[in-house]
């Protein structure tokens, strides 16, 4: 993209329909704040510099992205989007191109802004235009006969005749930051909603004689700004079933495509299929044959080719080898790293372990920084007490061994390869391989004992 591109994003608005004292620009779809979309799309451009401005509860949105590149304009009052960006001028470089967004406008593609961007040259102003079955709200393009741009109305200075007009204004345009300067300084005000219109410029580019092109984007959903939480809801259903369509295309088998939620990235190999209610976030990727049971939550983790979570597992930060079977009802968290053909059972929660090839643990435990061998056997109720109150102690568990039900192995402990822990058993010190270990009060018969009975009542 040409390296004088700059991007001006529009987030001073308060966002009163929203009913929250989040900044609007904050408020999540796809698990990204609408703010964070907006960014990414203009990176994908490689501007030479990114300009925010923001006003309402600034500080909130100002940290939300600490560490980018972006250069922070605060605009006191909101006055008007052409006031906005005048705010942001001075720090824009002359012999710009700038690309106005806005914060609200989440799902504009980066190939629609590109598109638009190869439209407006030196001495143009490329408006993004689209047209609507329900144009209320928007500012109308006003066209000459012959169809050249002469000007934008907004909605409450239009005349019946223009608000019949059915292509809108998305607010997305691009424009030289020299011929901007100029038309911004004569922004005036006197219009129904005393603001300073960024649209005005329309008609004062035409007076100049600019040329005025227009793009239009191929869905209406990537010009939608969100005002309210239904607008966001709305939106958000727009994105999960786009996401869910691109699987479907590539051959990805979903249940419900309507029932899927991915907020972040998702990829998938050959023969996948996701059953219902499943949510993905951040990036996740299952291998070839990977089947997601219902009702699962999966965050930050890889699963292997082959590998079968059942329903109701909640797995974050794991890396999931292959014909591996998980849940249901498991709790895989960061740091879970399982070999192949592991099983991993109900109720059962591991962190920050490695656990090797063909080994169990299948109901009712807690595995915590822990290594564990091959084909290891851990049965029910099994806990590895690794924290002493100030600091995480490791378990080693050697190859072959066979840990017995409602053992407690008290960290740090070894169990040897092969060894055998009795069930109930309360492990403090190393089991030598091989060996059976077992650390529990024996079994005591009290003779002829008597049952207590009931006295009888007085
Ligand atoms: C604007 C356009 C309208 C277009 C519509 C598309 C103008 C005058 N009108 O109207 O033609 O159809 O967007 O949605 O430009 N903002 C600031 N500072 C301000 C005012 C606004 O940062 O002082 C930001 C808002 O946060 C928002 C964007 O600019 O992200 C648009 O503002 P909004 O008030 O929603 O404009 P509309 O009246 O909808
Ligand atoms: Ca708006």
């Amino acid at each position: 993209m040409s390296s004088n591109l700059e991007v001006i994003i529009l987030a001073a608005g308060q966002g009163k329909r929203m009913h929250s004292a989040l900044p609007k620009v904050l408020h999540r779809l796809a698990g990204k704040p609408l703010l964070g979309h907006v960014l990414d799309t203009a990176r994908a451009l490689s501007p030479r510099a990114i300009h925010v401005v923001y006003g309402h509860a600034g500080k909130q949105v100002v940290d939300a992205f600490k560490g980018q590149t972006i250069t922070w304009v605060h605009q006191a009052e909101q006055l008007g989007t052409g006031h906005a960006v005048q705010q942001a001028l001075p720090g824009v470089a002359e012999d710009s191109l700038v690309l106005v967004l806005y914060g609200d406008v989440p799902l504009t593609r980066a190939e629609t802004l590109r598109d638009l961007l190869s439209q407006g040259g030196a001495s143009s102003v490329a408006l993004l235009t689209a047209e609507l079955p329900d144009a209320r709200g928007y500012g109308r393009i006003v066209r000459h006969p012959l169809g050249k741009v002469e000007r934008i109305v907004e909605q409450k200075d239009a005349t019946p005749e223009e608000a019949a007009i059915r292509e809108i204004n998305t607010g997305i345009l691009a424009a030289p930051a020299g011929l901007l300067a100029g038309w911004l300084a004569r922004l005036e005000n006197r219009n129904a909603q005393r603001e300073y219109y960024l649209t005005d410029i329309i008609a004062m580019a035409v007076a100049q004689g600019v040329e005025i092109v227009t793009r239009q984007p191929s869905a209406t959903w990537e010009i939608l700004g969100i005002n309210s939480k239904r607008e966001l809801a709305d939106l958000e259903r727009t994105y999960q079933r786009n996401y869910a369509r691109q699987l479907l295309d590539q051959g990805v088998t979903l249940r419900d495509p309507e029932r899927l939620d991915v907020r972040g990235a998702l990829s998938c190999g050959r023969d996948v299929e996701i059953d219902v209610n499943v949510i993905f976030e951040g990036r996740v990727a299952l291998a070839d044959g990977v089947r997601i049971g219902p009702n699962n939550v999966i965050r930050n983790s890889t699963v292997g080719p082959g590998t079968e979570v059942l329903p109701n597992c909640v797995i974050e930060e794991a890396q999931i080898g292959a014909d591996c079977r998980i849940g249901p009802f498991a709790r895989l968290r960061p740091g879970a790293r399982l070999a192949d053909h592991v099983h991993i059972g109900n109720f059962v929660e591991i962190k920050q372990s490695d656990i090797a090839e063909a080994s169990k643990v299948n109901h009712l435990t807690y595995v915590g920084d822990s290594t564990v061998g091959r084909e290891v056997n851990i049965g029910a109720g099994t806990i590895t007490a690794n924290y002493d109150g100030a600091n995480k102690h490791r378990t080693v568990i050697g190859d072959n061994a066979s840990i017995g039900s409602n053992v407690v192995l008290v960290a740090p402990v070894t169990v040897g390869a092969g060894a055998t822990v009795g069930a109930g058993s309360v492990i403090t010190r190393e089991v030598p391989p091989q060996e059976l270990a077992i650390a529990r009060g024996e079994q005591k018969t009290i003779k002829g004992w008597k049952r207590p009975v009931k006295k009888s009542e007085k």
